[in-house]
């Protein structure tokens, strides 16, 4: 029997133990440790008196850190940001600060636990183990909500400057942002066109957390901000409808619904944009199909290829215009058919 490559076997270990190193970075996210390191490197002590953590034990932490790349140790337990480890600082261009500092969350991993539960029975994980829907659980856990909201604001910034590069929202009087977020997406969008109206459209415990970051990127007296629910109503008037990363969250009975109503708002010769990562042909697009999965645990919605945004839409009222490549999302461009 062919024995397995000891170098390939090390690999797999790695990624069977990835858990480790991802509650690991969670950890030193939450506790704010790329932020202390941002202008000096600290040793451990001193980390752990700004962070109120047990000194030999975020010493622990923090030298495995170091062992993966994300900090380095220098003399005497001192540490510095190694270049991955920059990332993580809030105030980086492309932070993942909030997105590191979401996915430990425990109600978040019990939720992936149910993988194999979800794989045996296409069931969404999360509804199995908390018996209850991702949006309802944050919306009656307000701390893990403004985690979620900080997260989503920081992923979106990272892909902003591309969707900016791709398409151009200049040619619309009104966008309209549903299931916005704090507003991070639209913010962008009106800063980078002045001519350019906005409404940021999502659950009102949500929108109502929005006006400092809207107010921050000096757009606040263009964008309008409703809360309500997009299996409701969406606000009307727009020409162009936003959704990033929303329809993702959902399975196709309820993705058809959000969409159908967005359709019905449409304004004539306006465009809805969603904003998506497009599943790639077998063996590509790892972030993809790990955000499926993702789906598939979390909110219990799923990614898409090209052909089933094209039936969805179908489904919907509208005609699939075009994709374009932003990046690590594409523009999923569509008119009333
Ligand atoms: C994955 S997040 C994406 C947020 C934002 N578009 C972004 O890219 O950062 C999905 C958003 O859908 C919103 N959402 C969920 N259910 C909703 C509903 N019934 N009506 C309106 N918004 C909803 C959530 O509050 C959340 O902000």
């Amino acid at each position: 029997m062919a024995h397995t490559d000891p170098d390939a076997a090390t690999a797999l270990r790695r990624m069977v133990e990835g858990y480790q190193v991802s509650q690991a970075i969670h950890v030193a996210a939450t506790l704010g440790i790329a932020d202390l390191l941002a202008d000096a490197s600290l040793t451990s002590d001193e980390l752990a008196a700004a962070t109120r953590t047990h000194p030999p034990t975020l010493y622990r932490l923090l030298r495995a850190l170091a062992a993966a790349a994300i900090l380095h140790e220098q003399e005497g337990r001192r540490f510095e940001l190694a270049p991955l480890g920059r990332a993580l600082r809030s105030d980086a261009p492309d932070s993942i600060a909030g997105w590191a500092a979401f996915v430990g969350r425990p109600y978040y991993w019990e939720a992936w636990a149910g993988l194999l539960h979800s794989v045996k029975t296409g069931d969404n994980a999360f509804q199995h183990v908390h018996g209850t829907d991702v949006w309802t659980y944050r919306s009656t856990h307000p701390e893990e909500g403004a985690i979620f909201d900080r997260a989503m604001t920081s992923l979106s910034r990272r892909s902003t400057a591309a969707l900016l590069a791709a398409c151009d929202f200049g040619r619309f009087k009104t966008v309209i942002d549903v299931g916005g977020g704090n507003g991070a997406l639209i913010a962008a969008v009106l800063a980078a066109h002045p001519m350019v109206r906005g409404v940021l459209f999502d659950q009102p415990h949500v929108v109502s957390a929005a006006a400092p970051l809207l107010a921050r990127a000096g757009v606040a007296d263009r964008c309008r901000t409703v809360g309500g629910s997009f299996f409701d109503s969406v606000p009307e008037g727009g020409d162009a409808y936003l959704l990033r990363a929303v329809i993702h969250d959902w399975d196709d009975e309820h993705a058809v619904r959000i969409l159908a109503r967005v359709a019905s708002a449409l304004r004539e010769g306006g465009r809805m944009l969603l904003v998506e990562r497009v599943i790639a042909p077998p063996d590509e697009g790892r972030d993809a199909k790990f955000s499926d999965l993702n789906m598939l645990v979390g909110p219990g919605g799923r990614e898409r290829t090209e052909a089933e945004f094209t039936r969805l839409l179908e489904a919907s009222g509208l005609r699939l215009e075009r994709v374009l490549d932003a990046g690590s999302f594409c523009i999923v461009e569509a008119a009333a058919a």
